[in-house]
């Protein structure tokens, strides 16, 4: 050690992981803000939502296709009898052969593809069927779909 009075730090070396750090920090900096600015990287939050809403909006589109979705599965079925008992066997009796509504088992007026049912079932129709998709929410309609789809067989 000589002492000489004049301060010595100057003369220290920056230990070399500082410095990486440092011209690190530079390089991300320049990097995040060259990435994240609109008018350079065009990168906006708005492209983002209008991508993700347009994604959803697919999603969404393409969801009522699938009303028979549980067709053939003899759980689900299961399930449609019992629901179909509960809330249109009043109508309809509980193997669905007819009473006060028509009989499921034969010809439909309204069509018997698993769209047309799920419209009678959730929409309702003109000459005393009640609307359901309410009460049932999607997933028992469709249950109740793969139930009457499994009598007409
Ligand atoms: C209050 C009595 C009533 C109840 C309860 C009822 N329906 Fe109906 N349903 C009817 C009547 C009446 C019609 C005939 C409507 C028409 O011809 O416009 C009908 C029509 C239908 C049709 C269309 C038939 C065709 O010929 O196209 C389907 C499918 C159907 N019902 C299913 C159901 C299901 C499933 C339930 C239970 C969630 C249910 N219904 C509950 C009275 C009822």
């Amino acid at each position: 050690m000589n002492d000489s009075g004049i301060p010595q730090e100057g003369h220290n070396k920056i230990p070399i992981g500082w410095l990486a750090f440092f011209v690190g920090m530079i390089i991300f900096i320049v990097v995040y803000v060259v990435r994240f600015t609109p008018a350079i990287s065009g990168w906006s939050f708005y492209n983002i939502h209008e991508e993700e809403m347009k994604a959803a909006e697919k999603a969404a589109a393409s969801a009522p296709a699938s009303p028979g979705k549980y067709i053939g599965q003899a759980d689900a079925i299961a399930e449609g009898k019992t629901e179909f008992e509960t809330s249109c066997a009043a109508c309809h009796m509980a193997d669905a052969s007819g009473g006060i509504g028509p009989s499921l088992k034969v010809a439909l007026k309204y069509g018997s593809s698993p769209d047309k049912l799920f419209e009678s079932i959730a929409a309702g129709r003109p000459n005393g069927m009640p609307p359901f998709g309410q009460q049932l929410g999607n997933d028992k309609i469709y249950k109740i779909v793969a139930f009457i789809e499994s009598l007409r067989k």
